[in-house]
């Protein structure tokens, strides 16, 4: 009887509290402040994703088989679709979310014509520019899924990357992508921040280099195109015996 009771009122229980967090999250969509909230936590998800992303990608400059050993074991790793299943849902809502606010701000603005525009953080080119690099960033992702994620991948991801950034057009793309995403989170690390609401005068400094300091390594996705371009993994890269010996060891 005790146990019946116990498990009955845990149940309403944890009920009572699903349903709370579902209007939370409704709530969440409704209103404005809401959906900036938001636009810019997925937006700093992102940003993770984006480091991590890169981290990944200087593993190129380990050689070969610790490149393609990386990725496999990745993608042979069960919760890597649950990963990216995530991934995809953030870049979803942060699209979302971003189309949504900037509409918002279209149409409150009407009519207000030669009003200045407030931007969190100040105007700089970053803030100035987010719309068109969000634009530039999309193709960009669009292409960069044509041609690296749906695509055989039976040479190997290693040699897949490297003879792609031997071609020109191909490295203009993806500088042009990198230079994006680095004007993108130049603005949009700490407008995330100050939206949170956790922006405070002591630490507003220090979130400021943050932001720089994030953007700026994005600039090594170009770095690492153009460094095949160049060839100059032929001049100063270890061959790939020697990559294998230092594993060995
Ligand atoms: C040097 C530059 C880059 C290289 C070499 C690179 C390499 C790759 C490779 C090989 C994949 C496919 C992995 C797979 O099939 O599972 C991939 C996936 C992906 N990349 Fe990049 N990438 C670069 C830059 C970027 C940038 C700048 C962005 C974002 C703007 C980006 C976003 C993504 C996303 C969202 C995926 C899909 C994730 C997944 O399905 O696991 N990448 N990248």
């Amino acid at each position: 009887m005790k146990v019946g009771f116990e498990i009955k009122g845990r149940s309403s229980f944890s009920q009572k509290e699903g349903n709370m967090h579902l209007q939370f999250i409704l709530r969440m969509f409704r209103t404005s402040v809401g959906r900036k909230v938001l636009m810019a936590l997925s937006g700093l998800a992102l940003a993770g994703f984006m480091l991590i992303h890169l981290a990944e990608n200087m593993l190129l400059f380990k050689g070969e088989s610790f490149y393609n050993g990386w990725v496999d074991f990745l993608l042979s790793n069960p919760i890597t679709i649950y990963l990216e299943i995530g991934l995809l849902l953030l870049f979803m809502l942060h699209i979302i979310m971003g189309v949504w606010v900037r509409y918002e701000d279209w149409i409150n603005s009407r009519g207000r014509k030669y009003e200045k525009i407030n931007w969190q953080g100040g105007r700089t080119i970053g803030s100035a520019t987010m719309l068109y690099s969000a634009i530039a960033l999309l193709i960009y992702l669009g292409y960069h899924m044509l041609t690296f994620r749906f695509v055989d991948h039976s040479i190997g991801f290693y040699q897949m990357v490297t003879t792609a950034f031997r071609d020109k057009i191909f490295v203009v793309i993806y500088v042009g992508g990198a230079f994006a995403l680095f004007l993108h989170l130049s603005h949009g690390f700490q407008s995330a921040f100050q939206t949170l609401g956790l922006n405070h005068e002591k630490y507003n400094f220090y979130i400021k280099v943050l932001g720089y300091i994030v953007s700026t390594l994005m600039l090594l996705f170009a770095f690492i195109s153009v460094f095949y371009l160049f060839n100059l993994d032929l001049k100063f890269m270890p061959k790939e015996s020697q990559v294998l010996e230092k594993i060995i060891d």
